[in-house]
């Protein structure tokens, strides 16, 4: 059952993620039993999904999900299935649907006087708390251990969620022996989000480095190019990118810039497989994100069946016009980031004004200001004058980290009434097989909870979305504002509206229907083709706009290929 538990704990996370601000530690949130009422009741609408799909019993759905899952998963979905296997199964037997299973759990409850929060229709008859009470009676030991009723308590999930909550709270490499902040590994904060180390035992070499005695023997800035070129006596750095004018990028974001993405398979039980969950310790690592595509610092072409969609990115249009930058990018985004948690975060960006050649950073949080679980939606959305002042403060911050010559664009917030436009009428993956479940129930079902990513968003209240909307280009007016108004020391600044409207047109001018690039399980983010599209209209942008920020070709790419390869990759 635990890959489906996993699954659903990862729907969850977009969930949670941004009411909290990127931290796990407060899961159980919300209200109705919140979090762990939703993972439960999406685990077990699962199973009894998957059961229809291969038109088998509820034992044989639960030992296909463990059995699907790779390694300790496997192993705790065990431990967590032979203790509440045959209570769910004793429960779906006797016509009890996931609501009532998750109420005999303790973990949902309905609390008097508000609401009650339901995934499946309601059968008539018996009331949920009523069935929920018995199916507990008839199990005596179980209802032992409800006496605690939170998810991450029962035997198996536990250490599933320590394994989730080591990952979703660091935002540093794991391994960086040098404390240069860029490490050797791909996930935790490694590689996919920031270049390789190519020597994590000495804190000057490290991506965006100055070159030092021609990296004749030491490769410096890790962009691969290094040694002397035995026939004319020149260091191959000299030669290669003496002329060129280096530039590295950065991006200080949100889940958006942090490509958020879960993979429709996990919810769609008719998309089970073993390849679908194969890569899931990579992506769990990497908190659920895809930095490695992103439209601001994607480098790779990945083939599994998890994602779908082109890589075009603005470091790798900046790789292709100076290979002498290979590697010289970092991705600072956080799941939930919003303009006051920011100030800490950026700490994690790594930049010497002396030591290091000059950066492009990104500064773009796009929602998580205006977004929020709680019911007085308004009441927690950042003001007007705190925005400007977060952003003040990040702008005085970067003067002291970034070299001159570096540049800064900063974006204001998303129109988030386009997503309800956009899929409204659509058919959410989890409810593909079985009962159906439009996005508008999906939204409703978590606000009821008090657990919506975004209250003010994903809401088929019309004027609430107006007015999150309008609160938005309030607070974009306070980002331009602090951007234009700062004076910067050491880069160059401007601002830019998110081109939200852009990519929607660049899309349907090639073809396309605008809901096809918003992420189709958390319907909040855009997916690979919005990345890349993004990353289209940003750097068309910075072309018309600022062409004197951008390096020019360096007629060496050629020659550094033919000696370097692919630079030792990445
Ligand atoms: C499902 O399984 C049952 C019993 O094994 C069988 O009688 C039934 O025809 C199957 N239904 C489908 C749609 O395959
Ligand atoms: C490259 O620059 C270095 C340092 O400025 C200089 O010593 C060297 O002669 C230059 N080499 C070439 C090939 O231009
Ligand atoms: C990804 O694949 C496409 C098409 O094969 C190619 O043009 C592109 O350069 C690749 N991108 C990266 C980052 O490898
Ligand atoms: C936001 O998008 C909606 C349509 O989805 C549109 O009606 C509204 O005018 C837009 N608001 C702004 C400020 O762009
Ligand atoms: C819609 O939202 C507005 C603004 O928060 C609120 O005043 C109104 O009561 C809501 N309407 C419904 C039907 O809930
Ligand atoms: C920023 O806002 C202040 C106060 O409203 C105003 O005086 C100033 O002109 C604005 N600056 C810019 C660049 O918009």
């Amino acid at each position: 059952m635990s890959k489906a538990i996993i699954s659903s704990i990862c729907l969850l996370l977009v969930v949670f993620v941004p009411v909290i601000d990127g931290r796990i530690a407060r899961l159980g949130d919300g209200a109705n039993g919140g979090v762990d009422c939703a993972v439960c009741s999406i685990v077990l609408g699962l199973v009894d999904k998957l059961s229809i799909v291969y038109n088998t019993s509820i034992v044989n759905s639960l030992e296909r999900l463990c059995s699907i899952l790779p390694g300790e998963y496997k192993v705790y979905c065990k431990v967590a299935v032979d203790f509440l296997g045959p209570y769910i199964v004793d429960g779906f037997i006797k016509g009890d649907n996931p609501d009532v299973i998750c109420h005999s759990l303790k973990l949902c409850h309905d609390t008097p006087g508000q609401p009650k929060c339901r995934i499946y229709p309601t059968n008539s008859g018996i009331s949920i708390p009523e069935r929920a009470k018995n199916l507990r009676e008839r199990h005596p030991l179980v209802n032992l251990l409800l006496m605690k009723s939170k998810i991450c308590d029962f035997p198996g999930i536990k250490e599933i969620c320590k394994i989730l909550e080591n990952v979703f709270n660091n935002h540093l490499p794991l391994v960086d022996l040098d404390h240069d902040k860029f490490g050797v590994e791909t996930t935790l904060r490694g590689s996919s989000w920031r270049g390789k180390d190519c020597d994590d035992a000495s804190a000057k070499v490290h991506p965006g480095a100055r070159v030092a005695n021609s990296d004749s023997i030491i490769d410096h800035n890790c962009n691969g190019i290094f040694g002397m070129d035995s026939a004319t006596g020149l260091a191959w750095e000299d030669k290669f990118c003496n002329d060129s004018q280096r530039l590295g990028i950065a991006v200080l974001g949100d889940s958006i810039s942090a490509h958020f993405h879960i993979p429709e398979q996990w919810l769609d039980a008719r998309e089970f497989s073993e390849a679908a969950f194969e890569h899931l310790g990579f992506i769990l690592e990497n908190e659920l994100d895809w930095p490695q595509m992103s439209a601001s610092t994607g480098h790779v072409n990945v083939s599994w069946p998890n994602i779908e969609g082109p890589v075009r990115s603005l470091y790798s249009r900046l790789f292709e016009l100076d290979h002498c930058n290979h590697r010289d990018y970092q991705n600072i985004a956080v799941n939930g980031a919003r303009s006051g948690a920011m100030l800490d975060i950026m700490k994690s960006l790594s930049r010497d004004p002396q030591n290091d050649v000059p950066l492009l950073v990104i500064y773009s949080l796009v929602g998580n200001d205006v977004c929020n679980g709680h019911p007085d939606t308004f009441d927690h959305m950042t003001t007007v004058e705190e925005m400007r002042q977060n952003v003040y403060n990040a702008l005085e911050r970067l003067d002291t980290v970034l070299p001159k010559g570096s540049h800064v664009v900063t974006t204001g917030l998303a129109n988030g009434s386009m997503l309800y436009d956009l899929l409204h009428n659509h058919i959410h993956p989890f409810g593909r097989v079985g009962v159906p479940l439009t996005y508008p129930q999906m939204y409703d079902y978590l606000s009821c909870l008090q657990i919506s990513p975004c209250n003010g968003w994903l809401t088929s209240n019309a004027t609430l979305r107006d007015l999150t909307t309008q609160h938005a280009v309030a607070l974009s007016a306070a980002v331009r504002n602090a951007s234009l108004s700062y004076q910067s020391r050491n880069y160059d600044i401007d601002y830019l509206d998110f081109p939200f409207d852009a990519v929607i047109q660049e899309w349907v001018a090639q073809g396309g229907q605008p809901w096809q690039i918003i992420e189709s399980v958390d319907g909040f983010h855009i997916n690979q083709y919005g990345h890349a599209l993004v990353s289209d209209v940003l750097w068309a942008w910075l072309q018309k706009e600022k062409p004197h920020w951008l390096p020019s070709v360096n007629p060496h790419n050629a020659d550094i290929e033919r000696v370097f390869k692919d630079q030792g990759g990445y």
